[in-house]
């Protein structure tokens, strides 16, 4: 792709004074700072423009269309059926890929999963594949579709030829406090999602403590542009809008949420978890052409699960990306962390809070986040919830148990979990936990 050539300081100006960019102006900077012929310091102060003054819907299309041409975009085309991912924005506990796209493939949707590293309070789906052993998610283009043409699903990480103009943003963006700009996130995401050869788009947009997008308010911006970019690219595209004020689950750390997703497989998950998944899976057996309506896909995904069809899928996917499936099997046969650790309330009554980011970072202290994108982490290392928000507590009961290798870290870990609930004489409201579905023709209420 090359763009005809422009004025880079009089783009720059044309986004502070408010000005809409147009696509050929937008192709010219993202191209020529990829190519290294615009410095970070002119990059930044576009960024910072964008930041502040927003871009429109058009903008965050054309900035999407450069990221996502800046690298490879996979042609599935000789994969059969209509292929469909699930993309969420990030939280703590939230192991859901894990579990819907075995019983999406099951019931016969293909599905392309890239999928990325944790990073702060937040996990990855990658570390937690990889806490499997001798699972890989490095693979050439070849022998991605060589895998979803075998078994409709494939479980792969980023790679270099992925929307690479992003990955150099996103590192300024990161030292520029250009982060938290909805259209800037909207278009980082959606080059990496269509990069992947996907026909349409399921999204999990969290709002609340443990996600990036802290209020409802925020969230539904953000779940508004992704949907119309995807659309804008011919790809029907879904959006839920749900609560991550607390761990979704009971299970956070790598091989602990593999653990827990096992059970979700077998039909034993807990209910938020299994809500989630189906609904996420029934969208994506419906929007893959295998049921006329979600309702029809949510039955058939909550069969894939009964029947043990998604949990055969998820043995396959393992055992072909040379994971070790007798863990698989029988999960108590991986070695624990060496340390656990119970966490008790100090207060007795009804649990009302459960702040997911701090959470996050317990998580992130005990080993199994990273603070910088270069630390390793954990697999072994997390915590499992024995209690969740709306149950009741006596003072000394067990609410958390944590697991780590890393002793010196467990003094901390137990006050900032003991920290991070709030404990009330009165029961509070029940947590709505997925309260809008975001489409091509505007934001509704959802109703479970
Ligand atoms: N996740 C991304 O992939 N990009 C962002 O900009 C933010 C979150």
């Amino acid at each position: 792709m090359s763009s005809p050539s422009f004025n880079t300081v009089s783009l720059i100006r044309k986004k502070r004074e408010k000005n809409p960019l147009t696509e050929d102006e937008i192709h010219y900077l993202i191209q020529s700072y990829t190519e290294g012929d615009i410095p970070d310091y002119q990059m930044s102060a576009f960024l910072m423009a964008s930041f502040l003054n927003g871009l429109n819907t058009e903008e965050a299309a054309a900035l999407t269309d450069s990221m996502l041409h800046s690298g490879i975009v996979v042609d599935l085309s000789e994969t059969p059926g209509t292929k469909v991912d699930k993309h969420s924005t990030g939280g703590v506990g939230d192991k859901l890929s894990l579990i819907l796209a075995p019983i999406v493939a099951s019931c016969g949707v293909p599905v392309p999963m890239i999928s990325g590293r944790g990073l702060g309070h937040t996990g990855g789906t990658l570390d937690k594949l990889e806490s499997i052993p001798g699972f890989s998610v490095d693979m050439d283009l070849d022998r991605y579709k060589e895998i979803i043409n075998k078994h409709n699903l494939v479980l792969a990480g980023q790679t270099e030829e992925i929307a690479p103009a992003d990955k150099l943003l996103y590192a300024l963006r990161d030292v520029t406090a250009t982060v938290e700009s909805i259209p800037l996130i909207a278009g980082s995401i959606m080059s990496k999602k269509l990069a992947e050869g996907i026909d349409a788009l399921v999204l999990d947009v969290k709002f609340g403590s443990g996600a990036f997008m802290k209020t409802r308010e925020e969230a539904t911006e953000l779940a508004k542009t992704l949907v119309g970019i995807g659309e804008q690219f011919g790809k029907r595209t879904i959006a839920y809008l749900t609560n991550m004020e607390q761990p979704l689950g009971n299970a956070v750390g790598n091989w602990l949420e593999v653990k827990e997703s096992i059970d979700c497989l077998h039909g034993n998950g807990p209910k938020d978890v299994m809500e989630i998944t189906h609904l996420l899976a029934g969208t994506m057996i419906y929007l893959g052409k295998k049921a006329d309506s979600v309702e029809e896909g949510i039955e058939k995904s909550k069969n894939s699960v009964e029947d043990e069809s998604a949990f055969q899928k998820w043995v396959d996917i393992v055992e072909e990306q040379g994971g070790d499936i007798s863990v698989i099997k029988d999960p108590e046969k991986y070695e624990p962390a060496e340390f656990q650790e119970e966490v008790t309330s100090d207060k007795e009554g009804f649990i009302t809070e459960m702040d997911a980011f701090a959470m996050g970072m317990v998580s992130v202290e005990i080993g199994a986040g990273r603070r910088e994108k270069e630390d390793n982490v954990d697999p072994k290392a997390g915590f499992i919830l024995h209690k969740k928000i709306g149950e009741r507590i006596e003072a000394g009961e067990t609410f958390a148990t944590i697991y780590t290798n890393k002793e010196e870290t467990i003094h901390a870990a137990k006050a900032g979990m003991v920290d991070a609930i709030s404990v009330e004489k009165k029961a509070p409201k029940p947590l709505n936990l997925i309260t809008h579905r975001v489409d091509k023709n505007g934001v509704h209420d959802f109703r479970a």
